[in-house]
């Protein structure tokens, strides 16, 4: 039994890593047992870069572009953090498709946040303000944020945790973004601490939906 999970925390883009840094809080605070032992970036500039370093913790830069295939760019991803003896992989902002091979590598080991209510408004094409936008436009008076294992499909495998908020009649994306931008800060870490790794397998203690009514 791992007392620690050892976290691996991937970003792609320019992103600015609110989730990561509210991992890092989390931790720092006590409040989970995981740990960030490396932060993987796509782009130097990205935001979860600055923040893994302020907090002591690696940040590696792997960019894709530098890797003939995509699957030589996930060998080296999945080198570097078996290296690190990570338990568990969380994409944070990572907005690329991982392979099959990178998926089975890590069967059960990667998590997603996403900031909808999955399995609604998830799939190619839906993130970031474009899923806010589909929420607006739907009429739904809810959404909110999903915590979920990752697998071959976008936005897809099993749900972990949610946690829900209105959607208002004067919502416009950047107010209701940041209405479960909130939710997802205490969501990610939250689902991480009940997660418990057994040999390679992953269970998820007392899991019940977060809905704030
Ligand atoms: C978060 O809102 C996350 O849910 C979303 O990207 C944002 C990253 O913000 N992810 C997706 O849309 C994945 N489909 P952050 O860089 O501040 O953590």
């Amino acid at each position: 039994m791992n007392d620690s999970i050892r976290l691996g925390v991937l970003v792609s883009g320019r992103g600015r890593g609110t989730n990561l840094q509210a991992i890092l809080d989390a931790c720092a605070r006590g409040e989970t047992k995981a740990q960030v032992v490396v932060v993987i970036s796509t782009h130097p500039e990205a935001g979860a870069v600055e923040r893994a370093r302020r907090h002591n913790v690696e940040a590696l830069i792997i960019d894709p572009k530098q890797f003939a295939a995509p699957e030589d760019y996930e060998r080296e991803l999945t080198q570097r953090l078996r290296e690190r003896q990570v338990d568990l992989v969380c994409l944070a902002g990572y907005m690329r498709k991982l392979s099959p091979l990178f998926v089975d590598a890590w069967r059960n080991r990667i998590l997603n946040i996403h900031p909808a209510l999955l399995p609604a408004f998830g799939g190619q094409g839906m993130y970031g303000h474009h899923v806010h936008e589909a929420v607006i436009e739907s009429g739904a008076k809810f959404s909110g944020a999903t915590v979920h294992f990752v697998d071959e499909e976008y936005d897809h495998g099993p749900i972990v945790l949610q946690a829900v908020v209105p959607v208002f009649d004067d919502d416009t994306p950047d107010t209701l973004a940041a209405r479960v931008l909130e939710q997802e800060h205490k969501l990610y870490p939250q689902a991480e601490g009940r997660l418990h790794i057994e040999g390679r397998r992953v269970k998820i203690k007392g899991a019940s939906p977060n809905c704030p009514h």
